[in-house]
């Protein structure tokens, strides 16, 4: 079907075209008409630049596969970068904002604690952690899904491998929260809520890290703040740097994963007989949950900086531009995905790009898939009815992007295993 050429000056800066839900309309657009699209600048536009915008799989992932030419740092003459469309100052100092070699031996010091078999020996853990929460949930009436369940086991898994005391996790997520909220702000803008919920973040972060330095313990945190690399200069990683990383693993181990839960269980209620057949065939669980994974792409673009001019697909593109990759839309391209607006749990191959590739390809993904499967495995053995029981509300963001609430009633709860 082919859509009205207005469509493709759609702005992608304008919060406001994310508030009620993703404008997948627009991207139908660019994928069909115009899938290596250069957005103007408009009112929003952070930093006043306009920047190109990759809407079909292939292309998404050609660049995700060569941080050569696509930095995730900075390129040309420009002094920051980083991985949004505004530029930030801390490109260059976190990890999913750094280019090799110095990106890889960092992620070297943690990766593997994130095999899968380290996290799969979290199981049961997160398991018995999982039964808690929905223990916690009251016996009647409405909940809003995303807080009171949907939040709480990334929060709580993240936390423990970093070795934030869990007494704290609720009032840092609230900072989090707060900090990434722009229901009244334009992209590249910060309030004085959001810039005092950071302060507040960094100040406890510090304290934390002083903490480690003295007294390290078996935690993420502790091996990244006391690590030698010794093929490295510097050697140890900058105050900056272990800030950086702490910042990074905390709002990623937290946000993301809690918006592919509650998307993921809206999907279910929503699609013609999928909580049934979930229910009836446990084997689908595997591909259910990267089909959760990529029907609900929470972190919705990346942005990558040109590092020397070059031809793409006929474009020129010149050193300093920025390009963003939108994994939403590559998520669902007709070209890789049968029927792709469709929810389908047995869905094989799923060859998605939520989790990114390449290089800086997600260090959580193996995390947030155990937590995923292990709430709706826990979910549906704890309730026989699941309702949603009013509307939905979304974040206003173009990136992290998701439910924020969701009130859903649950009926006939099954007698408690502990
Ligand atoms: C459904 C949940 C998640 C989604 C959709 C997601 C998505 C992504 C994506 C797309 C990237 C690539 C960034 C880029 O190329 O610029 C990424 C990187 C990363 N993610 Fe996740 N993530 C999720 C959960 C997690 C969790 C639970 C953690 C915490 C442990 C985590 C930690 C990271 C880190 C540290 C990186 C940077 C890796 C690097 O630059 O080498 N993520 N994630």
């Amino acid at each position: 079907m082919s859509l009205p050429a207005a469509n493709l000056d759609f702005d992608l800066t304008d919060l406001d075209n994310f508030r009620d839900g993703f404008p997948f309309e627009a991207f139908r657009a660019l994928r069909e008409h115009d899938p290596i699209h250069w957005h103007e600048p408009t009112a929003n536009t952070p930093d006043g630049e306009g920047f190109w915008v990759l809407s079909r799989h292939a292309q998404v992932v050609e660049v995700f596969k060569n941080p050569g030419d696509f930095s995730s740092h900075t390129g040309g003459d420009r002094p920051y970068g980083g991985t949004f469309i505004a530029d930030v100052k801390t490109a260059g100092l976190m990890l999913n904002m750094m280019d090799d070699p110095r990106h890889r031996r960092i992620r070297g010091l943690v990766n593997s604690g994130f095999t899968p078999r380290v996290i799969g020996a979290l199981e049961p853990e997160l398991r018995r952690r999982a039964r808690a929460i929905l223990a916690d949930v009251g016996d009647e009436g409405e909940i809003d899904f995303v807080v009171e369940v949907a939040r709480e086991l990334p929060l709580q898994a993240i936390s423990m491998l970093l070795g934030v005391p869990q007494e704290m996790r609720g009032q840092l997520c609230d900072w989090i929260d707060i900090g990434l909220e722009y229901s009244g702000r334009k992209l590249g803008e910060v309030s004085e809520e959001a810039a005092q919920a950071n302060a507040n973040m960094i100040a406890f972060a510090q304290e934390l890290i002083a903490e480690k330095t003295r007294n390290p313990k078996d935690d993420m945190l502790s091996i990244v703040i006391h690590a030698r690399m010794e093929d490295a200069d510097p050697p140890t990683l900058s105050n900056a740097e272990i800030l950086q990383f702490y910042m990074l693993l905390f709002a990623a181990g937290t946000e993301t994963t809690r918006k592919a839960i509650a998307g993921g269980l809206k999907a279910l209620l929503e699609t013609p007989g999928e909580l049934e057949r979930m229910r009836a065939h446990p084997e689908l669980m595997e591909t259910a949950v990267d089909e959760i994974v990529r029907y609900t792409t929470s972190s919705v673009y990346k942005r990558r900086t040109v590092t020397r001019d070059l031809e793409f697909h006929g474009k020129e593109f010149r050193a300093g531009e920025k390009v963003t990759l939108w994994e939403m839309s590559a998520n669902r391209d007709d070209r890789v995905f049968e029927d792709p607006d469709r929810f389908d749990i047995a869905r094989d191959p799923n060859p998605h790009v939520a989790f990114g590739w390449g290089v800086h390809r997600c260090l959580g993904a193996n995390l947030a898939k155990l937590e995923i499967r292990v709430m709706f495995e826990e979910l549906l053995a704890a309730w026989d009815e699941i309702e949603i029981t009013g509307a939905p509300v979304w974040t206003r963001d173009n990136r992290l992007f998701g439910l924020k609430h969701l009130p859903v009633r649950f009926e006939g709860r099954a007698p408690v295993d502990p």
